[in-house]
Parts: structure tokens; C-alpha cells; sequence
């Protein structure tokens, strides 16, 4: 399968879906699921929470280009903002000519806390609650054997002293930590489950009083890196050699590096595309937005999520490490055919190859963003798009604004 798909934007609604249905090998329910009405049903949505109305809709898009790992990937994102898949497959398209994304995935564990307060003696009670840890691992394992049996489950626990490690104005307390692997689940649930199963034995074995059973979102052991290398050549505009732009890029890095207005804007372009995907695929994007931004705080500041340098050959080079913790079955994923769809589309094997994807998208939006900022400015093609979504004057039909002879001129703005 090829994610080059010249000329996809050009197609009419229903011609690209066909494209898809095709590539994807939809079936007929499939094929209607991003049409209204066609995606979550009302029951559905009315079963997932309290008072609703009914469901709330966005457009999903392609971004087309992609390959990561020497794979081609269409990428389905959710998205209100006009030039985040646009300015995605510009770039995947540019860095395809470089031999595309390279990405991996860290080992896939997920946190959950019991927090203790009160101890008589906080580093006996932190003794005693190790001296059990494979008697509460077992606790936290029978809470939820399916997980245990599809070769998951709680693998390890650590005590941590909090306010020792870091003195503050609170007493001491003890935080039980425990390492699970959720599989292909963000697994939420499965951690809130054991947490609460082992609290009472913790009580007990600690003499203090358990308060919070929770999982962290900060997965910080479950990460995904992905990079790019692209000869500066690649790089250049129709005013600007390639090599100008490689350096104005990189001074744009270190201008999100030394100075946090400047990186929060610069991260946020990034979680554009990953929240995108996120949505698109039914993930929890509240959960991966607050990993990523503590992990870019990690070192102490506040830094930007990527690294772009010079290569050996005069390369621009860029990486892009997070927490993502992503998932491809469990939660919203089981009730959202929307969801499901959008992950068929993007036929990933699992909850890994999903993560290192989102992070490609992630590196890939950073760097669209980038080269416009210091090239044309984002507003021209900003602009472009939006005027595409303007309101439509009376004599023009809907048609009328999308025909395929008008958007060229738009994505030659682009240079698409
Ligand atoms: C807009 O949604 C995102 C940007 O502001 C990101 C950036 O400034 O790097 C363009």
C-alpha cells in the first residue's frame, strides 16, 4: 500500500472515500461511518455519558505521505483547524524523499499510586510494604486476571517516601507505585481496579491510612521517539536555499529551548497532530497532552518536545521523544465504530506502532510549522484555508466551492 496519493485533495468527498474504502477494504457500514449520522449512534453516545444530547461533530481528514519505518501509513485525523493535515502531508511528503520517519517504542508500562498517609515510621512502614511487594503484585493481578492472561498485568512495585526525596511542608507520606503493563489498552480502569484491590492490604501492612488509588498519566516508562534527517536541499523555497532555511529552523528551536512562551507554542503545534490522531482513533488526548507537556518539563524548565540539529552531511536532523501512552482496543475504541474505522484506516498492529506513529505526526506538524514560520509566515496558508471555509455567498452552491478546479490554486499556495 502506497500513502502517495497525487491529487487526493483535488477529489470530490465521496472519491476519496472510495479511495479509502478501497485501500482499506471497508465494509458497507464502514463506508458510511464518516458520513452524519453514520458514526456513533445515539444509544450509544446516551450509554457513554450522563445527560447527553446527542453527538458533537468534526471533520476527519488523510493526511497522505507518510511512511515510518519504511511503511506507508494513511493517517486519519480529527481536526477543526484548516492547515494541520495539509501542512502534515506536505512535510511527510518532503521527508518521504529523505527515506521517511524512523520511530520506536519503549517497553509499555503504565502507573498506578496508592498514596498512604499517616505512618507511625515512614521508612519501616516503607520496609514492611517491599518485603510484601510479590504479595500485593499477586493482589493487584487477581483484581484483573484477563490482563495477566493476555501476558500482561502488574510486573513490579516500588515504595517511595515522598517529601523525603523532595522536603516540603507536608508530613511524610508513602506512595505504593506499581509498574502494569496494559498491553494494547491505555488501561485506566485495569490500573484504577488494582490500585483500590490492593489498598486494604497496604493499609494493613503499612499502618497508615490510604487515601488515592489511582494510575499517573505521567507513562514516562512508556515512550515513543521518532526522527527525521532531510537534506537541506529539500528544505528550500522559491525565495530561500535550503540551507538558510535549515539554519532559521534550528534558531526557531532554540528560540522554544531558551524561552517558554515561545515553547508552549511551539508544543502546541506539535500535539495539533497528535491530538488529531488521538481523537480520530478514540484515545484519551487529555491523557497524552498531560504526559507529553510534564515530560517536556522533565530536566526542570519547560523545553521544547523536539531536538532539531545539523547532520553529518549538512542534514537538518529532528527528533521528537514522548510518553504515549496510546491504545487500540479498550475504552471509547469498543463503542466508537468512528474510532474503530479510523484505526483500520491506519492499520496499525498494535497499541506500540500506534504510539510511534503519533509521534512521527507530532515531529511532522513541528517541522510543517516550523518552515513556515520562518519562511512565509503561518497566515498565508492559514489564510488560504481559511477562506475556503468562509460562508458561501447566496449564488454559490456547495459545489460550486469545492470544485476540483478551484483547490489547486489553493494548495499551490502551499506548494503542495
Ligand atoms: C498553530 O495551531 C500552531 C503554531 O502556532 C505552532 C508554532 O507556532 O510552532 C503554528
Amino acid at each position: 500500500m502506497t500513502s502517495r496519493l497525487p491529487g487526493f485533495y483535488t477529489l470530490p468527498v465521496e472519491e476519496r472515500m472510495r479511495i479509502i474504502s478501497n485501500l482499506c477494504d471497508f465494509s458497507a457500514e464502514e463506508d458510511r461511518v464518516f458520513e452524519p449520522g453514520g458514526g456513533l449512534a445515539m444509544d450509544q453516545a446516551d450509554k457513554m455519558i450522563e445527560n447527553a444530547l446527542g453527538v458533537f461533530t468534526l471533520p476527519i481528514g488523510i493526511a497522505t505521505n507518510f511512511q515510518i519505518n519504511q511503511c506507508d501509513y494513511v493517517i486519519p485525523m480529527v481536526v477543526e483547524e484548516p492547515s494541520i493535515v495539509a501542512s502534515a502531508s506536505n512535510v511527510a511528503r518532503i521527508v518521504r524523499k529523505a527515506g521517511g520517519f524512523t520511530a520506536q517504542a519503549s517497553q509499555r508500562r503504565m502507573v498506578g499510586q496508592v498514596q498512604v498517609v499517616n505512618c507511625p515510621d515512614s521508612a519501616q512502614s516503607r520496609t514492611r510494604l517491599m518485603n510484601r511487594k510479590q504479595d500485593l503484585l499477586e493482589l493487584a493481578n487477581q483484581a484483573q486476571p484477563k490482563m495477566k492472561a493476555r501476558g500482561g498485568g502488574a510486573l513490579d512495585l516500588d515504595v517511595r517516601i515522598l517529601n523525603q526525596e523532595s522536603p516540603g511542608s507536608w508530613p511524610d507520606m508513602l506512595v505504593v507505585q506499581v509498574a502494569v503493563d496494559t498491553r494494547d489498552a491505555m488501561g485506566a480502569n485495569v490500573i484504577d481496579t488494582m490500585m483500590e484491590a490492593i489498598a486494604p492490604a497496604v493499609e494493613k501492612i503499612s499502618g497508615g491510612a490510604v487515601y488515592l488509588r489511582i494510575l499517573s498519566n505521567y507513562t514516562d516508562q512508556c515512550l515513543a521517539q521518532a526522527r527525521c534527517a532531510v537534506p537541506a536541499a529539500l528544505l528550500a523555497t522559491e525565495t530561500l536555499p535550503g540551507e538558510e532555511v535549515r539554519d532559521r529552523i534550528i534558531a526557531a528551536y532554540g528560540f522554544a529551548e531558551s524561552d517558554v512562551y515561545r515553547a508552549v507554542t511551539h508544543n502546541k503545534g506539535i500535539m495539533n497532530g497528535i491530538d488529531a490522531v488521538a481523537v480520530a482513533t478514540g484515545n484519551d488526548w487529555r491523557a497524552i497532552e498531560a504526559g507529553a507537556h510534564a515530560y517536556a518539563a522533565r530536566n526542570g524548565g519547560y523545553r521544547s518536545m523536539t531536538q532539531w540539529g545539523i547532520g553529518p552531511n549538512g542534514e537538518l536532523t529532528g527528533s521528537l521523544e514522548l510518553p504515549m501512552p496510546a491504545a487500540t482496543v479498550g475504552g471509547s475504541i469498543a463503542v466508537n465504530p468512528s474510532a474503530r474505522t479510523a484505526l483500520k484506516i491506519l492499520k496499525v498492529s498494535d497499541a506500540a506502532e500506534l504510539a510511534q506513529v503519533m509521534v512521527a505526526v507530532g515531529l511532522a506538524q513541528n517541522l510543517a510549522a516550523l518552515r513556515a514560520l520562518v519562511t512565509d509566515g503561518i497566515q498565508k496558508g492559514h489564510m488560504a484555508l481559511h477562506a475556503r471555509a468562509r460562508t458561501p455567498a447566496p449564488s454559490e452552491s456547495h459545489d460550486q466551492r469545492y470544485t476540483p478546479t478551484r483547490r489547486p490554486k489553493l494548495m499551490e499556495m502551499r506548494r503542495l
